[in-house]
C-alpha cells in the first residue's frame, strides 16, 4: 500500500487517489474559487500527514472507557511559514491536524520579468522557538520563493525545515534540492515544465507551471 512516493532521495510525491481526484478538479479552469480554496485545504491536510511521517512523539499514559493504555503527544514545536498569499491556502488544512502550530508568514511575490523573489515581509524573531519548519505554498515553479524562505529560517537557527506545495515543476524541485539538500520536499503531484517567455501576444507569461493551476493566489481568493 503506497500511499506517497520518494521520486528521488527527499522528494516526495503523492500516490493517493483522492489527491489525483482532488487536484484535477483544481486544475479545471470552471472550478470557482469558494471550491478551490476547500481543496487546497484538504490537499494541505494529506501533505502535512505525509511531511510528518517522522515527528517525534513522547508516549503519557491515556484511560480509555475500558482500560489504561500508553499513547502518545507531538513532541514538536511546530511552525508553519506560509508564502504570501498564496501559502495562506494551506495553512487551515495543516492546522486541522497540526492544530498546536505556530504560524509565521513570510510576504514573498516573483518579479514578473526577472522572476526572482522580492521579499516586502519578514517578522521572524532572530532565533525561532520552533523544532520543525513547514515551508507552505501551493507552487513550487523556479523555486526562487521557496529557496528564500527556507534561507530566512536557516539564518535563524531552524534545522529541520520542509516544503509542502501542491504542484510542482522539475526546475523547482532542482533549485530547493541543490541548494538545501536536506530539505525535504512534499508535493501533492509533480508537473511537466515552466512556461517559455512569452514570444507573442496572447503566449502566458514566463514561469508558469504546465499544465499547473494557473495562479493559484487569484485562484484562491478569486481575484
Ligand atoms: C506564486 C506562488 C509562489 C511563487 C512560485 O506567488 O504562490 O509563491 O509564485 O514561483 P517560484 O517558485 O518561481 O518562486 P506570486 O509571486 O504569484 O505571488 P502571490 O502569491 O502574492 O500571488
Ligand atoms: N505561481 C503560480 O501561481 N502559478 C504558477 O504556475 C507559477 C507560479
Amino acid at each position: 500500500m503506497e500511499w506517497v512516493r520518494e521520486i528521488q532521495p527527499g522528494v516526495f510525491v503523492s500516490e493517493h487517489p483522492l489527491t489525483k481526484t482532488k487536484i484535477t478538479l483544481m486544475r479545471d479552469v470552471n472550478t470557482h474559487h469558494r471550491e478551490f480554496r476547500n481543496l487546497a485545504q484538504e490537499v494541505a491536510t494529506w501533505l502535512a500527514w505525509a511531511a510528518l511521517y517522522d515527528a517525534r512523539i513522547k508516549p503519557r499514559q491515556v484511560r480509555t472507557p475500558l482500560a489504561e493504555t500508553t499513547g502518545y503527544d507531538l513532541d514538536e514545536r511546530v511552525g508553519l511559514v506560509p508564502i504570501l498569499r498564496a501559502g495562506l491556502g494551506l495553512v487551515e488544512g495543516v492546522l486541522s491536524v497540526v492544530p498546536n502550530a505556530t504560524v509565521w508568514p513570510v510576504g514573498i511575490y516573483r518579479d514578473e520579468e526577472t522572476l526572482q523573489p522580492i521579499t516586502y515581509y519578514e517578522k521572524l524573531p532572530p532565533e525561532m522557538p520552533i523544532s520543525l519548519g513547514l515551508v507552505l505554498d501551493p507552487m513550487l515553479a523556479t523555486g526562487g520563493s521557496a529557496a528564500a524562505t527556507i534561507a530566512l529560517l536557516k539564518k535563524r537557527g531552524v534545522k529541520r525545515v520542509k516544503f509542502l506545495g501542491l504542484v510542482g515543476a522539475p526546475e523547482g524541485v532542482e533549485f530547493v534540492r541543490s541548494r538545501f539538500s536536506d530539505v525535504e520536499i512534499f508535493l501533492a503531484v509533480l508537473d511537466d515544465h515552466l512556461t517559455p517567455p512569452p514570444q507573442k501576444p496572447g503566449d502566458p507569461p514566463a514561469g508558469y507551471i504546465v499544465p499547473g493551476l494557473g495562479d493559484a493566489g487569484d485562484r484562491l481568493f478569486g481575484t
